[in-house]
């Protein structure tokens, strides 16, 4: 079985998708599966990793991105996966293993034009297609907006564990518990769609801390996450292993000229050496690799 992970914090811009990415490439270097499914209708995961030029045509006609599973609804995930997505400048297969789920604009309809069959929402739609697929995987990946709305919604339903990037600041604090407030609210919504197979809804197993400048000391902040995480475990609102990582990245000028370039920081070679930070993105996976839930 594949682990199905979310990362998702309701503040916005704290590195959901720069984590996911470098994360699921350091997974794939590992040797492991990865799929990567992008909920984001910003398509920054996607724009990343397809590149605008692979991307763009996606973006114009629809045909391949994760909408059409809902709209007009002909297509199933198994058909839309980009396998081996990222390529190198020859067109090869720069990194086996890590496979994309692209999204595009149009996943912005998911949230409002969207009717669909009351008795099916999204998330169900998309946990069934998952299902037919996630044999072929050791991770699935879903790369969230800073919401619990629908797009997130199927994300969060198929997963069964959910990792909270955040900074060393009070807002990605007021993120995380609104985050495990709205969840709350999300599972008991979704419950009477939730079959004994599908295992328990996903709870949050980490808190990881990203973009941390050089002599900065995220002791304090990093306290102050642990005290409400403490809360929410008490309150049987997080899963009971749950916990801060102790490895985190730091902030890192490359992280910013790998989107521009169109690969995960770890195939930037010399470029990246100088941060150390490919490191750091190696270090999470490995915690990640680590904090597999106990089998029940
Ligand atoms: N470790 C890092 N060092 C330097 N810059 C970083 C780092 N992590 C992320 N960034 C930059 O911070 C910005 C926000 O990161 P990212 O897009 O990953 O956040 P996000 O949480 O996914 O945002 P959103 O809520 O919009 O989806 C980006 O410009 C990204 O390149
Ligand atoms: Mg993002």
């Amino acid at each position: 079985m594949a682990r199905k992970i979310a990362f998702i914090n309701y503040k916005g811009g704290v590195g959901k998708t720069s984590l996911i990415v470098n994360i699921a490439a350091c997974l794939a270097r590992m040797g492991s599966r990865v799929l990567l499914c992008d909920f984001d209708t910003q398509s920054n995961a996607s724009i990343w990793l397809l590149k605008l030029d692979r991307w763009n045509p996606i973006n114009s006609t629809g045909e391949g991105a994760i909408y059409s599973i809902f709209d007009p609804g002909r297509h199933r995930v198994c058909d839309l996966i980009v396998r081996d997505v990222v390529l190198d400048k020859a067109g090869g297969h720069a990194l086996p293993g890590l496979d994309l789920l692209p999204t595009t604009f149009n996943l912005v309809d998911l949230e409002s034009e969207y009717a669909g069959d009351p008795k099916r929402p999204a998330y169900v739609i998309f946990q069934e297609q998952i299902a037919e697929i996630e044999h072929e995987y050791d991770f699935i990946l879903f790369d969230c907006p800073p919401n619990i709305l629908r797009a997130s919604q199927c994300g969060i339903f198929t997963a069964t564990e959910i990792y909270v990037p955040a900074n060393p600041d009070a807002l990605s604090l007021i993120g995380f518990t609104l985050l495990i407030e709205k969840l709350g609210r999300f599972h008991q919504l979704s419950a009477s769609f939730r079959r004994v197979s599908m295992g328990p809804p996903a709870q949050v197993y980490g808190v990881i801390f990203n973009a941390i400048k050089t002599g900065v000391d995220i002791e304090v902040p990093k306290m102050r996450m642990q005290l409400r995480l403490n809360q929410f475990k008490a309150a049987k609102r997080t899963a009971k292993e749950a916990r801060i990582f102790d490895s985190f990245v730091r902030d890192a000028m490359v992280v910013r000229r790998a989107v521009a370039l169109g690969l995960p920081v770890a195939l930037l070679g010399q470029e990246a050496i100088g941060d150390n930070v490919v490191r750091d993105y190696e270090r999470v996976a490995e915690e990640i690799l680590r904090n597999a839930p106990a089998v029940t």
